[in-house]
């Protein structure tokens, strides 16, 4: 094992203060560990103006000759990846070092026969077969910047994504299967590419065996590309700083935007951090629950065990089918060892039979994650107690697709860990509280606006085709800091508790959508005139979605209305931004300058209006009362 994985609190201690005392000299040593064709000229260039951030700039690499080929010799027959279907009684599929270094490879070559190039932006919308891990690693290969987009994504997403970045290529599926349902993930690429002229080449993985439309010209089969293409495909030469992939999420305002990691720094900081959170050893077997579509899946399902040497699990079906003991199940099957999953899916098992989870012995169980959003105690107890038996620390894992990786974390056994807690940096992370000034706070016991005064190497570096959106996005805010979108709370022993977000972003079941997004689908329907979306704490989503919408003339049926508005939203962003709530009003609290208070909607949607502040300042009180009585 390399040797910077920290084993006791000492020595965390000591690598954080030298990771603030010499940044550069910390991380450069840890980059040096690496496979490198050039070493970097300098670590570190930034300022968090304009911002500019570079690491390790002047270095030439391949992410996936340290992911796959530098294992080839101590580790070629040992198992990469190992993938388990949404069918139990479908064959799980296993893969060796070596034999997914050949898939990635010769997807490579087929990426390349068709066209593909350096530097080229390829559109990934494929559900979690093992080709979507080695189609990003084939981008990746070949130096194609990735841009994975959710297959939960409606056709519009896609086409907004696909039309921002200017993609040339798209990687999909026939079908998906998603626990007892098969969805047509096809024909969702042919309706979003009626408006995406940058494509000229869609290349179809065979999954459900399903007739699909095949565009002359535009469309090919994957298994018929691949017919004779070679297994060896020499990794492009990337510099640290070229870009690696693109990755869409949304912010408070506007369309979503595309998150841009570079390859160097974010490889280095994949690796540090997936090694040192959950101290993964040799013989681990990994299974990180989230989707590749998400920065989780790049990150900690394949990018970071990978460059580590680790057994990766991927399962393609969801933590209820066949029954609500399938996560478990799966653990027991292949032996794993350390087990990173949601508080949502957390949640969802906790409403169901305790027996679902008892039943299984976990024996193998040693490390337990939790990632996406807050995780309330009763959550952790549940994890910490069925799931661990007590016997396996649990990881509260802060961070962000803009992140990298895991910024705020316990390491497992190896600094505090307190249920509802992130706890403490990783070394090379200086999180700092301000107040609405922007004055740093430095006493304990205290809350405040979470923003970072330093840059770490996986951090974002720019959002694609529009600088200045990052700029204004996280830079602006706080002169000279990196602003998260997150309120915490740092306790009398300065371990930090995440509260959630301050800006106009809701986190539904760990997954972020901006309120203006989906008020701007809502608006989409004919029949609505105006709407205001908030979020509401909800039991297993951690947070939903709460829509108050004024509308033209009053319908005969409201169910029928609000179904129609939930299909709007659907079709413009897809099934994970579905309002939960919908209620109709005749106005929305606004001041006299025009602004919602979303501050009194928020209450409203909280079911708590015994105080709703000032509301002296609004146009027209009486509306207040209106929405009161009218609350859902
Ligand atoms: C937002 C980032 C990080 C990958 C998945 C989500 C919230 C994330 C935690 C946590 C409390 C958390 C924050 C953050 N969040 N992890 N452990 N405790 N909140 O990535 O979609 O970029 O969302 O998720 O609000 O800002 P994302």
């Amino acid at each position: 094992m390399t040797n910077y994985q920290l084993k006791s609190y000492e020595e965390y201690q000591e690598a954080y203060q030298r990771s603030v005392e010499d940044p550069e000299g910390f991380w450069g040593e840890i980059a040096d560990t690496f496979t490198w064709r050039k070493k970097w000229d300098r670590v570190l260039e930034w300022n968090f103006e304009e911002p500019n951030v570079k690491w390790f700039q002047g270095g030439k690499m391949n992410i996936t000759e340290n992911c796959l080929d530098r294992h080839l010799k101590t580790r070629g027959n040992k198992l990469a990846l190992i993938w388990e279907p949404n069918d139990p009684k479908e064959r799980f599929i296993r893969y060796t070092y070596r034999e997914l270094h050949e898939k990635v490879c010769q997807f490579a070559n087929v990426l390349k026969k068709n066209g593909a190039k350096k530097g080229d932006r390829i559109c990934i919308y494929m559900p979690m077969i093992p080709e979507l891990a080695i189609a990003v690693l084939a981008c990746a290969r070949i130096g194609a910047v990735h841009s994975v987009v959710f297959a939960g994504f409606s056709a519009l997403s896609m086409a907004d994504r696909i039309n921002d970045a200017q993609c040339n290529m798209v990687l999909t599926s026939d079908g998906l299967n998603r626990g007892a349902k098969q969805i047509p993930v096809k024909r969702v690429v042919d309706e979003a590419l009626e408006n995406c002229p940058s494509v000229e080449r869609v290349i179809v993985v065979e999954r459900l065996g399903w007739a699909v439309n095949m565009v002359e010209g535009r469309d090919v089969w994957f298994h018929e590309e691949v017919k004779g293409v070679s297994k060896d495909c020499p990794a492009e030469e990337m510099d640290a700083e070229d870009m690696l992939f693109i990755l869409y999420t949304s912010g408070s305002t506007g369309k979503p935007k595309g998150v841009v990691h570079t390859c160097g720094g974010y490889m280095v900081y994949a690796q540090y951090s997936f090694l040192n959170v959950f101290q993964y050893q040799e013989s681990d077997i990994y299974w990180c629950t989230a989707d590749i579509g998400w920065v989780t899946g790049h990150t900690y399902l394949l990018y970071g065990p990978l460059l580590s040497g680790a057994t990766t699990l991927m399962f393609e079906g969801v933590p209820t089918y066949p029954d609500n003991g399938r996560f478990w199940q799966v653990c027991d099957k292949f032996g794993v060892t350390i087990f990173y999953t949601a508080p949502t899916a957390i949640r969802s098992l906790m409403a169901g039979d305790i027996d679902d989870v008892l039943s299984y012995s976990l024996d193998s169980l040693k490390v337990l994650g939790s990632v996406g959003e807050p995780i309330n105690e009763e959550a952790w107890h549940w994890y910490h107690t069925h799931v661990g038996k007590e016997r396996c620390p649990v990881v509260d894992t802060w961070w962000q697709t803009e992140t990298g990786g895991i910024m705020i974390s316990t390491i497992a056994g190896v600094t505090p860990m307190k249920p509802g807690h992130a706890a403490l940096p990783l070394p090379g992370i200086q999180p700092i509280l301000v107040d609405s000034e922007g004055n740093e706070i430095t006493e304990n016991g205290v809350e405040g606006y979470l923003c970072m005064k330093f840059p770490w190497p996986g951090m974002i570096r720019t959002t694609y085709g529009d600088h200045e959106r990052a700029r204004l996005s996280y830079f602006s805010t706080y002169k000279d800091l990196y602003f998260t979108g997150d309120g915490a709370k740092r306790d009398e022993n300065g371990l930090y508790r995440i509260i959630g977000r301050v800006d106009d972003v809701i986190n539904v079941s760990g997954h972020r959508f901006g309120t203006a997004e989906i008020e701007e689908a809502i608006n989409h329907n004919e029949h609505v005139v105006e709407s205001a979306v908030v979020g509401y704490p909800h039991d297993v989503k951690g947070q939903g979605i709460y829509a108050f919408v004024i509308i033209k003339d009053k319908p005969e049926k409201e169910e029928y209305l609000r179904a129609e508005i939930i299909e709007t939203v659907v079709e413009k962003i897809g099934k994970i931004a579905r309002p939960d709530k919908i209620q109709i009003v005749s106005g929305l609290p606004k001041t006299r300058s025009g602004k919602i208070m979303r501050r009194i909607l928020r209450k409203v949607a909280e079911g708590d209006t015994s105080n709703l502040g000032d509301t002296s300042t609004l146009l027209d009180p009486d509306v207040v009362d209106e929405i009161k009585a009218g609350a859902l």
